[in-house]
């Protein structure tokens, strides 16, 4: 079995938020669950670099867009890095492999037939780098954004989209392309009901960007660019058996602002060119930080690896994955994952390994009985998980250590271990223990993957002695 599986690619005009870091910790999490569960796997993640945006964020720090890129791509490299993420590839959309792939695409679709060439007036805002229509404006400004559209008339390449919305159509009711959650499929099925309105995949007066492979002058549009990365990522144009193995992808992790992308877009440029479409498209909600989504825009950013440094990584990715709801918008804060490091992660699990292991070393020579069957089977996480249902995973995965902080306040070991004529039942008593918490660190592997291997290397040593805190306490 194969499992692909992808992020969006994020604009490097600012630093990296804890609002991307978000769906990059749900796909890791997807992706270790995958390989733990024996299947061959590929995540990818990566950064989108052309288009209008960046080059305007170049020229304000004096830099040539190339130059630009290849210093700031480095933030989210070193961001992903820094949470843990395992992933296979980082795709850059300036790798020279991407470049070849789009290339390639664009000449295939031209070829078959679904580009034409015609004048296009509409207002376009380089923060969402599209067009908007009147109807989306508020007060005359784009209202995520806070900025005036530019009135743009100019003749471009267009695309066919509407040639495909059928069978896009088909394929969702039939269920062969899955959209999670229900409501974004809704969503997705009534936009293609209402009739698409063909894209302009070219811009004549965007330099920084890629060629048309038939008309230099014009560059392939942000978008299309950058909804290639998922092919070209896993070998499109540089590895062909691995595009094969790994083709379609299971799962494309985005945020629901960008679904119409990933849901109608994306599907019927693959269709144009002959190849299949994805099986799935996954929408998270919004981070906000005090009601207001975090954006660069709105200037209320969190810097994923300033928790990280403070927190350590494991902690930001169960806060991420345990305080807000999958598929719903979650607020986010200092104190709300403070709360959750010193209430969950140091008093819950960090107290009870700390117990446990000091209880085996004092009361059983560093050795753990006979190891019985856990108390918990907490066989129902992994379907939480597959389905998307993180925070309830992890809130299960929370009752097993709450049972075990209360068994042992209840067993109290300690006065077991006065009576040699208890040794029975403190044997007993550990045993279930120790199979409790073996449990608890295997089901927390894909979440927190550090704090794991630490509980499963306690298990393996032939002395178990009292360890060193697993969340030390934070100022
Ligand atoms: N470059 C495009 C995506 C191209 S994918 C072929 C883009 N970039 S982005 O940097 O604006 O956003 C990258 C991802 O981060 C998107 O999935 C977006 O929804 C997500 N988020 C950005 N801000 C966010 C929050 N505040 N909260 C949660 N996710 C957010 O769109």
């Amino acid at each position: 079995m194969k499992y692909y599986i992808t992020t969006a690619i994020d604009y490097i005009n600012g630093k990296p938020h804890i609002g991307h870091s978000y769906e990059k910790v749900a796909s890791d999490v997807l992706a270790r669950l995958a390989r733990l569960s024996g299947k061959q796997t590929f995540f990818l993640t990566g950064t989108d670099e052309h288009g209008a945006k960046i080059a305007e964020y170049a020229k304000a720090q004096g830099l040539e867009p190339q130059a630009f890129a290849d210093q700031t791509y480095k933030y989210f490299e070193d961001a992903w890095k820094n949470l843990d993420l395992s992933f296979d590839r980082f795709v850059r959309t300036t790798d020279p492999d991407h470049l070849a792939t789009v290339a390639d695409i664009l000449k295939k679709i031209k070829e078959n037939g679904y580009l034409y060439e015609a004048e296009y007036s509409g207002l376009y805002c380089t923060g969402h780098e599209a067009f908007l229509t009147e109807k989306d404006l508020v007060n005359g400004l784009c209202p995520e954004h806070q900025t005036k559209p530019e009135l743009i008339t100019e003749k471009n390449w267009f695309f066919k989209v509407s040639n495909f919305t059928d069978q896009i159509k088909e394929k969702i009711e039939k269920g062969e392309f899955k959209i999670w959650p229900e409501a974004h499929r809704k969503e997705v099925l009534s936009l293609l009901a209402q009739g698409f309105n063909d894209i302009a995949i070219s811009r004549p007066n965007v330099k920084w960007g890629i060629p048309l492979p038939w008309d230099e002058n014009q560059t392939v549009y942000v978008w299309v660019d950058a909804l290639i990365n998922y092919i070209s990522g896993v070998g499109y144009h540089s590895d062909k058996e691995l595009f094969k193995k790994y083709w379609p992808a299971d799962w494309h992790i985005v945020g629901k602002d960008i679904i119409k992308f990933h849901c109608i877009i994306w599907p019927a440029l693959l269709l144009a060119a002959g190849i299949e479409m994805p099986k799935g498209v996954v929408a998270h909600g919004y981070l906000t930080a005090n009601e207001r989504k975090i954006s660069k825009s709105i200037g209320n950013v969190i810097d994923p690896n300033d928790w990280v440094l403070k927190y350590g990584s494991d902690a930001v990715r169960y806060f991420l994955m345990r305080e807000i709801a999958f598929g719903q918008d979650g607020d986010v804060s200092e104190e709300k994952i403070k709360a959750r490091y010193d209430g969950d992660l140091a008093n819950g699990l960090g107290n009870l390994v700390s117990r446990l292991t000091n209880m085996i070393e004092k009361y059983s020579h560093g050795e753990i009985p006979e190891i019985v069957e856990p108390h918990d089977s907490l066989e129902d996480v992994l379907g939480m998980v597959e389905s998307f249902r993180f925070h309830e995973a992890l809130a299960r995965i929370w009752e097993a250590i709450a049972w075990a902080n209360q068994y042992i306040d209840e067993t109290k070991p300690w006065d077991l271990a006065k009576d040699p004529a208890n040794k029975e039942k403190l044997d007993e008593v550990l045993s279930v223990l120790g199979a409790q918490v073996k449990l608890v660190g295997l089901s927390l592997s894909p979440f927190m993957p550090q704090t794991a291997e630490k509980i499963r290397r306690v298990f393996e040593s032939d002395a178990i002695s009292k360890i060193e805190p697993l969340f030390p306490r934070v100022e």
